[in-house]
């Protein structure tokens, strides 16, 4: 996801760029569905990372995130109170009832995917926790429900920011959605929180990351030393999905669709 500032013109696709978008899409897709049948106690969210950069090779993408301003991994792997941008590590032993979220991005004939899910090592801890897990997701498929033309920018962030909040959790604000396409970050930003009917009308070829970011308790955001791991400044828990859709004329085409 994006951090806040910047915000220019939005970039139409044509169909056959949406066709190279959704190439892409379906790659992280594929990979994503397949870190979460590994996610489980004892794995160490470097080794999620590794099979994450072999299956980008084989299935002949590049990683988006390594090397982006410097990020160091092919995955995001938030865990508990990490929000986003966590950097896996052979530290980090995943211990029954985590929730762990994995983003990942890559390239594709030049066009780029982006989606992330959230999950548990095993079984949820406690039940509000697996309730922050399906709301998050919840939240997201709301978003993507009002991405259609003639609607407003502001209807997406919205629909998003009515579900967190009618199910008392926090929205992060920090961080946002973006466009996408040959570049990970493009206009718009698409905030998870926002006022029906206002904000740029959404057109057909429109191309975007929907993300909302979900906290129990404080949506404050703190980072930590190593430059990159957004926490919760509470260190409560916190969840992540993430879909990369098309604005067809039809309704919201989800590129990055399969994995959760
Ligand atoms: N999905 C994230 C995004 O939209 C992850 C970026 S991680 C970074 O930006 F390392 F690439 F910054
Ligand atoms: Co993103």
């Amino acid at each position: 996801m994006k951090n806040r500032p910047g915000s220019r013109r939005i970039i139409l696709k044509a169909p056959w760029e949406i066709d190279k978008l959704r190439a892409a899409n379906q790659v992280v897709a594929e990979i994503l569905s397949e870190l979460r049948e590994v996610v489980a106690e004892g794995i160490t969210t470097k080794e999620l990372d590794k099979i994450a950069e072999d299956r980008i090779a084989e299935l002949g993408a590049k990683p988006a995130f390594k090397g982006y301003h410097g990020y160091p991994a092919c995955t995001c792997i938030s865990v508990n109170e990490e929000i986003v941008h966590g950097i896996p590590s052979e530290k980090k032993v995943l211990k029954k009832g985590d929730l762990v979220s994995i983003d990942l991005g890559v390239i594709l004939d030049g066009y780029y995917g982006d989606a992330a899910f959230s999950c548990f090592a095993g079984s949820p801890p406690n039940e509000q926790a697996e309730r922050l897990v399906q709301v998050t997701k919840e939240a997201l498929y709301a978003g993507i429900s009002r991405a259609k033309p003639k609607k407003r920018l502001g209807d997406i962030s919205a629909a998003i920011q009515e579900v967190a909040q009618s199910n008392g959790f926090g929205i992060v604000r920090k961080f946002v959605g973006h466009g996408i396409g040959k570049a990970l970050h493009e206009p718009p930003e698409v905030p998870n929180f926002g006022v029906r009917g206002t904000g740029p009308l959404l057109k057909k070829g429109m191309v975007m990351a929907i993300e909302p970011m979900l906290t129990i308790g404080s949506y404050e955001v703190e980072i930590l030393a190593d430059g990159w791991t957004a926490v919760t400044a509470d260190r409560r828990l916190s969840a992540h999905f993430e879909h990369t859709i098309a604005i067809t004329q039809k309704g919201p085409e989800i590129l990055s669709d399969g994995f959760m």
